[in-house]
């Protein structure tokens, strides 16, 4: 899983692969391969089955984003292969695209994910789906282990090689002294001990694992004059969390929870659906979270990413992604002792969301 082979294919490669093939699947996944999309689209015309894979089970969309035309992917994403179909190396379409530098493919790929979620998530609009993970992983133990902090089955909760992205959120919501900062999810306390330098006037932690809340006791966190520890899940605790603020900037890092739980947060930092304040000061406050977002696969990223703007969007507010080029380098020793890497990506995409315009004008 960590060492992944490199996403690309030669001809011969491919050739070899599509000997197997079905002599007309074969010729559509030579046609895709060539982003000749009329040849494709006859071929399907004729009766070629486009739900075919080569023997390292790439679809005919891996050999459409490979060749790098745009129209081809639109055409085979038509066709109905789903724009996050995996080969046995767990490669995206947008592996195939990134691999080849072909950033139009690619963004038909992002374009379609985004679609494809937003159409989900019209049709399964249930509650919370996230809370009863995030109740699994708060009613057992957790272990600190120098550079890490894990839960019971061994799952990364933070790790140190985070911290510079830490270091970069604090400055992000806390530019200068003085302003009021709200911090949920303390982990290892990284985002919080950056913030301390920053010299916030008020800073006010949630955490809501029991373990968590022993060590920052340990760590004397509860008696540093500027700081207020809230103990418990930030979805019980809203009345005491708003009645502390409102914020000057608000970072929002946790564990165990969904996409719905940080769209649910937005709701309260943005725009309380009770009539209730937002939580960040307006006009001038800014929000930003942790953007592990899809973070196994740059293409899943890249449709969270838009996602979570056109959300933010809605509520008023602007997100913009500042690229920041991590050094780290991912592999077997980065994630020893930990059961799934959950960041695999060159780049981190860090949010910095404040009101539009339109809404500061509203203050
Ligand atoms: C990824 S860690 C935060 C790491 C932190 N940013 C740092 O710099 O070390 C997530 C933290 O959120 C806490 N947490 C998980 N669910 C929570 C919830 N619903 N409310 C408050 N805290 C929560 C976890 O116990 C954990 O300490």
């Amino acid at each position: 899983m960590v060492t992944k082979r490199r996403a690309g294919m030669s001809d011969a490669e491919n050739e070899a692969h599509r000997e197997g093939a079905p002599p007309k699947e074969a010729q559509l996944l030579a046609a895709c391969h060539a982003g000749d999309c009329a040849r494709a689209r006859e071929l399907v015309e004729q009766g070629a089955e486009i739900f075919v894979t080569d023997e390292t089970g790439r679809t005919a969309l891996h050999f459409a984003a490979a060749s790098g035309s745009a129209e081809t992917v639109r055409f085979v994403l038509e066709a109905g292969i789903p724009w996050n179909a995996l080969d046995v190396g767990n490669y995206t379409a947008g592996d195939y695209a990134e691999a080849g530098d072909h950033s139009e493919a690619y963004d038909e790929l992002v374009q379609a994910g985004v679609r494809a979620e937003m159409v989900l998530r019209m049709l399964n609009k249930e509650p919370a789906t996230g809370a009863a993970a995030n109740e699994d992983y708060l009613s057992q133990p957790v272990e600190y282990s120098g550079d890490k902090l894990v839960d019971a089955e061994k799952n990364g909760v933070m790790m140190s090689w985070e911290a510079p992205l830490m270091e970069l959120h604090a400055q992000t919501i806390c530019p200068a002294p003085g302003g009021a900062v709200l911090n949920v999810g303390f982990g290892m306390g990284i985002i919080d001990t950056a913030l301390q330098g920053q010299q916030p006037g008020k800073h006010v932690i949630v955490e809501a694992h029991p373990d968590v809340y022993q060590h920052m006791k340990d760590e004397g966190w509860d008696s540093k004059p500027n700081v207020h520890i809230v103990f418990g899940r930030w979805q019980d605790k809203l009345d005491e969390i708003r009645a502390l603020g409102p914020y000057d900037g608000i970072f929002f890092d946790t564990f165990g929870e969904f996409y719905k739980d940080l769209a649910d947060f937005h709701q309260a930092v943005f725009a309380p659906v009770d009539g209730a304040v937002p939580l960040l000061r307006r006009p001038g406050g800014i929000y930003s979270f942790f953007n592990g977002l899809g973070g196994d696969h740059k293409l899943f990223h890249d449709v969270y990413c838009d996602i979570v703007s056109a959300d933010l969007r809605g509520l008023g507010v602007d997100t913009q992604f500042a690229r920041v080029a991590s050094d780290v380098v991912m592999d077997e020793e980065t994630w020893k002792g930990v059961k799934r890497p959950y960041w695999m990506i060159k780049n981190y995409n860090l949010p910095t969301c404040t009101w539009a315009p339109a809404d500061d004008d509203r203050s």
